[in-house]
């Protein structure tokens, strides 16, 4: 099967009428995991998985150690597209592929891995596989972790969704050598620029709050409005507060895309609201500039609206800049093939943030047609998906030959 056939397949897995649904241990998600599993043993690897669920799929070198990995994940967020994530996956095992068939044994392993979790979607966490593997999150603390429909992180992965059978249970997380990531841009910016590659510099550090606002329910056509304390309306005060604070900040973003309110009932004065806030930017700073704000702002609200509001931080992320010479290989690998390739900041996140506090990493993006991403209509055209593939091939051969990440080398041995 070619790369575009290998993605379409994958996409008809939890494909419903606006998108794709493939949350972490869900039916469909297993599937993709499966499918995963069979390609990979069909082009000649060996599969394995570790405990958290991350799936790893690897070709032999000439000596012995720790691989060069790729991957990404294969999850989705609710109606999402078929590239994110997956053609990182796809596009690593097609890559090994290539390398396999053409045969010359790579100077050192090389490794595919599908992450567990990445999009967040299901349990509160993003990066949830790759963040275990690096350490960053113990398995003690993903194992408790509760999705949005009540199931816990160890239980799902004991459940009919979760680990694979069949599949050895590696034992540990042994950190790679080094670590390359192939995406979708997911952003306009290349389009823009016309260029076919991107090399990434660096990726967007991000911050995910829960907020709870506590009002008082009541009825809605006898409680005057002069004595209400509107969980519903103090939160509408927040969404706009946290966008103001966004906007006053050069390159930040805030989003609230989440928003339970209770009891959600036409004819009663809502009692609670909880929401989500995601705050991303390239700065630190600036995202704890925001912090800060919407914290005042939300204080203010409280007083101001005879409510409670309490903040909850769930993911803090720093922003990652990629390694120089991981970077410098992905530059050549990428110019070699399109003169326009460009250095990009990501602002979406990615495994390669994670698997960076371990490893010497680095990214390689393609066109997102539209810059649309997170949505149904995700789209790359198809040559451009070809060609990230061999700037990807290429620099896991670049990689395995050099130094980098060679045993003993500081930074790229696991805590
Ligand atoms: C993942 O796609 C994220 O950036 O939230
Ligand atoms: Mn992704
Ligand atoms: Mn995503």
């Amino acid at each position: 099967m070619t790369l575009h056939e290998r993605l379409a397949e994958l996409a008809t897995f939890g494909a419903t009428a606006e998108g794709i649904d493939r949350a972490l241990f869900t039916p469909p998600e297993r599937e993709a995991r499966e499918r995963f599993t069979a390609w990979a043993r069909e082009d000649g690897l060996h599969v394995e998985q570790d405990r958290a669920g991350n799936v790893f799929a690897r070709l032999g070198g000439r000596a012995a150690g720790a691989p060069v990995q790729c991957g990404s994940h294969l999850d989705t967020v609710r109606n999402g597209g078929a590239y994110d994530g997956a053609y990182g996956v796809v596009g690593g095992l097609e890559a090994l592929r290539r390398i396999a068939v053409s045969g010359e044994a790579p100077a050192r392993a090389l490794e595919v891995v599908a992450w567990a979790g990445e999009e967040g979607s299901r349990f509160p966490l993003g990066c949830l596989g790759s963040a275990v593997y690096a350490g960053l999150t113990s398995y003690d603390e993903a194992a408790a972790l509760v999705a949005d429909d009540g199931e816990t992180f160890a239980s799902a992965l004991r459940g009919p969704s979760g680990l694979l059978d069949g599949v050895p249970v590696r034992d540990g997380f042994p950190p790679p050598a080094a670590y390359v990531e192939l995406h979708i841009e997911q952003g306009p910016v290349m389009e823009r620029e016309g260029a076919r590659l991107g090399i990434v510099s660096a990726i967007a550090g991000q911050r995910r709050f829960r907020v709870r606002v506590d009002g008082v329910a009541g009825h809605s056509g006898t409680v005057p409005m002069n004595g209400r304390a509107d969980a519903l309306c103090a939160a509408a005060d927040l969404v706009l507060a946290v966008e103001a604070a966004a906007r006053a900040q050069e390159d930040t973003v805030a989003t609230v895309g989440h928003l339970n309110v209770e009891p959600n009932q036409t004819n009663i004065v809502p009692g609670r609201v909880v929401l989500r806030i995601d705050l991303r930017s390239i700065d630190d700073a600036r995202i704890a500039a925001v912090e800060r704000t919407v914290r005042a702002e939300a204080a203010e609200i409280a007083v101001r609206r005879g409510v409670h509001v309490t903040i909850e931080v769930l993911e803090a992320r720093a922003a990652v800049p990629m390694e120089t010479r991981m970077r410098l290989l992905v530059r050549a690998a990428c110019l070699e093939r399109d003169p326009n390739a460009i250095e990009i900041a990501s602002g979406a996140g990615h495994d390669a943030m994670c698997i960076a506090q371990i490893a010497p990493a680095a990214m390689i993006f393609v066109p997102s047609i539209g810059g649309r991403s997170h949505v149904g209509d995700e789209r790359t055209a198809p040559a451009d998906l070809e060609l990230g593939v061999e700037a990807l091939g290429a620099t896991l051969l670049a990689v395995a030959a050099s130094g980098v990440g060679s045993s003993g080398e500081a930074g790229a041995s696991n805590p």
